[in-house]
């Protein structure tokens, strides 16, 4: 009696386990077919207008205009319809195949006053956007970080960009892989196009994914489309490369690193990186990230070890400097870690988030290995979008948002604090970071 009252409980707990874990995922969708804009050559309204940080206080407007009369010229103010500056810059276009480009102008605006909305029109003509600029540098200043990966054009990066949409961020990161024109490059523009809500209102800074490389050995060379639509400012932080680059924001110093360039001890974006972090003062920007597109740490079965050999390069350099979260994408799912080093949870080590759900048409990577490390704290094959909330140098909140039909549903939230402000001694010394490179480069295939 007891043993079949016992086997029933465990059947019925069973049942209501079953029922209540497991999260229903809805299938992935197909492509969006973005509302038609004018290819003709006499076009000369802006299209796919979307803005950058181009050093303190400026920014940067970039848009396509399919005449090629059309002047690289921004006319802006502070009240709607009062164009009281103007700034010009430069124009430039590709060919791809058979496929040739409208013409891409880009426009640097500044000095710009901190955290105000300025209303501007591109080439002399409407329509009127506007942008609000980030907030001041300051090490307690709040702002708040749209983080996405991996977007893609379907409705789930419809869905996406809706819930982007609502919550008011100062900064967007995208860690790579935007369009997924995957060398049909009209879907570049239908996807500038469908960016253009929120990337002409918000600093919308991207690094570079293996879609976006579009290279045909011999015959075109990586990244022609990428960085030609997409330049971020390089030139700004000292980089050469438009694959890698930093920015101040607020109290955030941000690393945008390069997956699919040179990454070894030996190469620029290596000889960059420690420039780049020897200049960085933690007392004015307590916080520091990085974004890069193929992570270092996921627990899923996709893409196992594509990050390894970046990571046996940079890792030590990144915990050298007390980097407190890399974000990254390519794995389409969500997974957050403990801060990490050498594969080991670390108190002074850093926060991996994999944010690649943005919603492209490959769909969701939901094979996992198991059992789930112990440095995976949360791990979920759904699409989504993070916020990353800074409240002061000490404290920030990350939140995954991930998608519903009508609503996005906060899934995932965590108070993170900065290495920063922290009473451990997180300092390494340089012998045994070279010891810890050494060791890693020397490493076998990670066993998960
Ligand atoms: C930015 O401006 C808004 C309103 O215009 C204000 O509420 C907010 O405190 C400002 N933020 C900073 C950091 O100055
Ligand atoms: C690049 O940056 C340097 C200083 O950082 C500046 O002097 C130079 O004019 C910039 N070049 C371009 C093309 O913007
Ligand atoms: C960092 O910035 C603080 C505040 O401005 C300043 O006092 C300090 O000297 C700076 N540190 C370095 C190494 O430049
Ligand atoms: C930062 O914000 C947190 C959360 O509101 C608060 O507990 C903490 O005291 C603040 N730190 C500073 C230095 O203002
Ligand atoms: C922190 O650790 C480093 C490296 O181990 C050491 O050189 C330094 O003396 C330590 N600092 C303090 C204040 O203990």
């Amino acid at each position: 009696m007891k043993v079949v009252s016992l086997i029933s409980t465990y059947i019925l707990l069973s049942l209501v386990a079953l029922s209540t874990a497991q999260y229903i995922r809805p299938p992935k969708r197909g492509r969006i077919s973005i509302p038609s804009f004018g290819r003709d050559s006499s076009t000369p309204a802006a299209q796919q207008v979307h803005v950058t940080l181009a050093g303190p206080n400026r920014m940067k407007v970039s848009w396509m205009t399919m005449s090629f009369n059309s002047p690289s010229t921004v006319e802006y103010g502070v009240a709607s319809g009062v164009y009281d500056s103007a700034a010009t810059g430069v124009a430039t276009s590709y060919t791809y195949f058979l496929y040739k480009s409208g013409e891409f102008h880009h426009v640097i605006l500044g000095p710009l006053n901190d955290n105000t909305t300025y209303y501007y029109r591109c080439g002399g003509i409407g329509p009127e956007f506007s942008f609000k600029t980030p907030p001041p540098a300051g090490p307690h200043v709040p702002i708040t970080f749209a983080v996405v990966g991996d977007l893609g054009q379907t409705e789930w990066t419809q869905s996406t960009i809706d819930h982007i949409q609502k919550m008011d961020h100062d900064v967007l990161l995208n860690a790579g892989d935007l369009s997924y024109a995957d060398f049909y490059e009209p879907l570049w523009d239908s996807f500038g196009q469908l960016v253009q809500p929120i990337a002409s209102k918000r600093p919308w800074m991207v690094t570079q994914g293996n879609h976006d490389v579009e290279e045909i050995t011999f015959i075109i060379g990586p990244f022609i489309s990428y960085n030609t639509r997409w330049p971020m400012p390089y030139n700004e932080s000292s980089s050469t490369s438009n694959l890698y680059y930093s920015f101040e924001v607020a109290g955030v110093h941000v690393l945008m690193l390069g997956s699919y360039t040179g990454y070894s001890q030996s190469s620029p974006q290596y000889s960059w990186l420690q420039a780049d972090l020897a200049k960085v003062n933690r007392t004015l920007t307590p916080w520091l990230v990085a974004v890069l597109h193929a992570p270092w740490y996921n627990s899923n079965t996709a893409h196992q070890g594509e990050g390894d050999a970046m990571m046996a390069a940079m890792e030590p350099l990144l915990r050298q400097a007390q980097v407190d979260i890399v974000f990254a994408g390519h794995i389409h799912a969500y997974e957050r870690t403990t801060r990490l080093y050498l594969k080991n949870p670390d108190p002074c080590g850093i926060v991996y988030i994999n944010i690649g759900d943005g919603g492209n048409r490959e769909g969701l990577a939901t094979e996992y290995i198991n059992p789930q490390p112990v440095w995976s704290l949360f791990r979920e094959a759904s699409f989504g979008h993070g916020e990353f909330g800074v409240l002061n140098g000490t404290h920030a909140y990350w939140t995954w948002h991930r998608n519903e039909d009508t609503e996005s549903v906060s899934s995932d939230t965590v108070w993170i604090t900065s290495l920063s402000s922290s009473t451990l001694n997180c300092s390494v010394s340089s012998s045994s970071r070279i010891a810890a490179a050494a060791a890693a480069s020397s490493k076998e295939p990670r066993d998960l």
